[in-house]
């Protein structure tokens, strides 16, 4: 067992690194059980693969874990339900599955009796490195993504790698890509380790995503601690996401947050190029890894260069109508700019082009 103690002003938490029927486990959540219903919040997918696991504390609710779905009126179902299970202040949500469940429970428990405790139980990569961390959470409006939400610190995060090995392949390349941006902008030292260990990576190696999920871990609870709600170094975990985003909304969401991530640093990388930020063999060194993990790399032709940037200036971390993007300085580090011309932006973005 292993654990990182993530330390914030008003809500410090572990995240616990074990297994789900462990000990600690049930230690933790009967330590944050103040004798109201426990609800644990997960999907029917999920429910089939884990029968026990799901079912191991209180009642369930299933949601429809669908990005269509991570809207306000599941969440008022959610709380309906929570409601008719007999919850109340006292009462502790258990969010069980990936980022969809995490960030519409941890929504709903910010909300529900004007905020109640919860726990955050991943189940996919990208949930373990990411979304399960740090208290954002949130759904979708019709008019965009996480438009909505709330920042809402778990009271504990317990984290089995095990649950990876149901997960499909394309879903362990969406952790990847994430994964891959912490060592880019963030971390040699994981940078190394990924590039030192790409079979590993491939073959779910589950010793070694014991290791990279909790390096991931301990860099993005580094970030929170210094900056919970965003103002500043936050940004940084941002890298490759202004591109990203876009990528995700001209593919329809067809491309998955991770993969269009890995897009977004290939982006952010040609265009640190331009700036002379970092050095071309830092660039190659990064989409060298990318390829050899089977990350796409490259914008589609048909993705048009007006249609992205429309999107990117409306995306959520442009400041009065500026673009700010986090760029690259080198292996393990990066910065935010502004003020970028624009042609810059559209010649490294052809240059990502299939
Ligand atoms: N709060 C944050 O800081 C933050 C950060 C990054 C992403 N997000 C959000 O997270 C969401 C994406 O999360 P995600 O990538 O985990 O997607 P997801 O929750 O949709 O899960 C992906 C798929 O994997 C399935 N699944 C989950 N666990 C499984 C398992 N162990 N075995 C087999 N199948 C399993 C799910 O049913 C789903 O079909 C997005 O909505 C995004 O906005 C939030
Ligand atoms: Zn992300």
């Amino acid at each position: 067992m292993k654990k990182l103690h993530i330390k914030l002003p008003h809500d410090s938490y572990d995240i616990i690194f074990d297994e789900w029927d462990s000990p600690e486990f049930e230690k933790t959540v009967a330590e944050f059980d103040r004798g109201g219903q426990i609800l644990t919040v997960s999907e029917r997918k999920l429910q089939k693969l884990y029968p026990l696991a799901a079912y191991r504390y209180g009642e369930l609710f299933l949601l429809q874990g669908t990005e269509e779905n991570k809207s306000m009126a599941e969440i008022e179902r959610l709380l309906e339900c929570a409601v008719e299970k007999g919850c109340d202040r006292k009462s502790l949500f258990i969010a069980f599955g990936g980022g969809i469940v995490g960030d519409m429970t941890g929504f709903a428990s910010s909300i529900f009796m004007r905020g109640i405790d919860f726990i955050q139980v991943p189940t996919t990569l990208l949930a373990m490195v990411d979304s399960s961390v740090g208290g954002k959470t949130g759904v979708n409006l019709a008019s965009g993504k996480n438009l909505a939400g709330a920042f809402h610190q778990p009271k504990a995060v317990l984290t089995d790698v095990h649950f990876l090995e149901t997960l499909p392949e394309r879903e362990i390349r969406n952790g990847l890509g994430e994964i891959v941006k912490y060592g880019v902008g963030l971390s040699k030292d994981l940078f190394e380790l990924l590039e030192n260990n790409v079979e590993g990576l491939k073959n779910l190696d589950l010793e070694l995503y014991r290791k990279v999920v909790y390096d991931c871990c301990e860099v993005k609870c580094s970030i929170v601690q210094q900056d919970e709600k965003e103002q500043g170094v936050r940004a940084l975990l941002n890298l490759g996401h202004t591109f990203g985003h876009a990528v995700e909304a001209v593919s329809n969401f067809e491309i998955t947050h991770g993969e269009a991530v890995a897009i977004g640093l290939v982006c952010a990388g040609e265009l640190a190029l331009r700036l002379n930020l970092w050095r071309k063999d830092d660039f190659d060194r990064m989409y060298s890894l990318m390829l050899k993990l089977g990350l796409p790399v490259k914008l589609r032709k048909e993705w048009k260069f007006d249609d992205m940037m429309k999107i990117m200036l409306h995306d959520k971390k442009t400041e009065s109508g500026k673009l700010k993007i986090v760029l690259p300085t080198s292996i393990g580090s990066s910065i935010v700019e502004k003020n970028i011309p624009e042609n810059l932006i559209r010649e490294s973005m052809e240059a990502c082009r299939e």
